[in-house]
């Protein structure tokens, strides 16, 4: 198979990921594993907005990619027995568009917007008083003629979603009643995103072998659903399709995922850092120039991940690479090299604000 992910494992999602993310996606909040907090929250949430018989407020779902938001409004409007309609920010170009959507809402629908950062200015104007009013103002006609016809919008619950939180405009962001803050997962809860998916899949993967590929997993479920595959072709392949510590091993190897995950973007970026820019500091765009990835993809998909894991630390001047970045790439951190991130967040707001 030579779909993008076999020789590009980050967390964005790919086209061969879309049918496989459908097919793994929980189905309600008692299926969806891990994110205790932001579990408990929404149950409240919603349980509450459900005795009220009213919609529930404006959720904001923020964190890196694949950690279960597009999933999580899935369930929200089937917690609710509501419908879901789904655009993103970069669909809606123009107001007119985001009118459109809003006007044919039923009472009660979960209109769902991915990458709501990315929502263009008059649109996102629109969607203010959508959120607040339930009514948008239409403007028909241009110049002095123009006039304003304001409609009506259904109760609705607005999902919104974003690996970027810090991007967006604070009026926006007030106007969301809760924001659930996805942090990465654990080792042991991806171990349990990985039997359920190899109980759906019909794998058989050993304990040990489930171990093993979740804590190479970037703490991100999109990527262990994404390595359990790979790792049966190898299986299937090279054995006799069970999945034992060695095949998990050896086929890790051949995708050059290492001993805690890193994929090769993290690594190039990584080794621009340390070999490129001595360590740092240095602008994020000056770093994704270096490993030719657009500026987004570092900061959004590579960054968040070299951060929790304690490599790189963000500072006002730019990015320095910790002793432990040095040392994962095998090379002699510089004495002044910084041994500890303090405040380490995961929080994408705290990294990108
Ligand atoms: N808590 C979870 N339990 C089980 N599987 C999960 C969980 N979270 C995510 N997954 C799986 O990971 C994959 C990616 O999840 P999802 O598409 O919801 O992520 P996302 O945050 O919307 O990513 P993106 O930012 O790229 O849109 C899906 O296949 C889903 O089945
Ligand atoms: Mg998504």
């Amino acid at each position: 198979m030579t779909d993008a992910s076999d020789d590009y494992l980050t967390a964005n999602a790919v086209p061969a990921d879309r049918e496989l993310d459908a097919s793994l996606r929980p189905g309600s909040l008692g299926d969806f594993i891990g994110q205790p907090k932001v579990r408990e929250q929404l149950e409240l949430v919603l349980h509450a907005a459900r005795a009220r018989g009213r919609t529930p407020d404006h959720i904001l779902l923020s964190g890196p990619p694949g950690l279960g938001k597009t999933s999580l409004a899935m369930i929200i409007a089937g917690e609710m027995g509501a419908a879901l309609r789904v655009t993103s920010g970069p669909a809606l170009e123009r107001a007119g568009d985001l009118a459109a959507m809003l006007s044919n809402l039923v009472e009660g629908d979960v209109l769902f917007i991915d990458e709501i950062h990315r929502i263009a200015r008059p649109a996102e104007e629109m969607l203010y008083l959508a959120m607040e009013d339930f009514r948008v103002d239409v403007v028909v006609g241009k110049g002095p003629g123009a006039t304003s016809i304001p409609l009506e919008v259904a109760p609705f619950t607005l999902v919104g979603a974003t690996t970027r939180s810090g991007a967006l405009t604070g009026p926006l962001r007030d106007r969301f009643g809760f924001t659930a803050h996805m942090e990465f997962y654990e080792p042991g809860e991806l171990v349990h995103v990985l039997q359920r998916s190899a109980k759906i899949l019909d794998i058989d993967i050993a304990p040990e072998a489930a171990e093993e590929v979740a804590g190479r997993s970037r703490g991100t479920p999109r990527i262990a659903n994404r390595l359990l595959r790979r790792v049966r072709d190898y299986a299937e392949v090279r054995g006799d399709g069970r999945v034992d510590v060695q095949e998990a091993q050896a086929a890790l190897a051949v995708y050059d995922v290492d001993e805690l995950g890193l994929d090769r973007l993290d690594r190039a970026v990584l080794g621009a850092l340390v070999r490129g820019f001595g360590g740092g500091p240095v602008g994020v765009s000056t770093l994704a120039v270096a490993v030719g990835e657009e500026a987004a993809t570092v900061e959004e998909v590579c960054e968040p991940f070299l951060v929790r894991a304690g490599m790189i630390a963000r500072t006002p001047r730019g990015r320095i690479a910790t002793a432990s970045a040095w040392q994962h790439l095998g090379l002699q951190p510089p004495a002044d090299a910084i041994t500890q991130v303090h405040g380490v967040r995961t929080r994408d707001d705290t990294l990108f604000d």
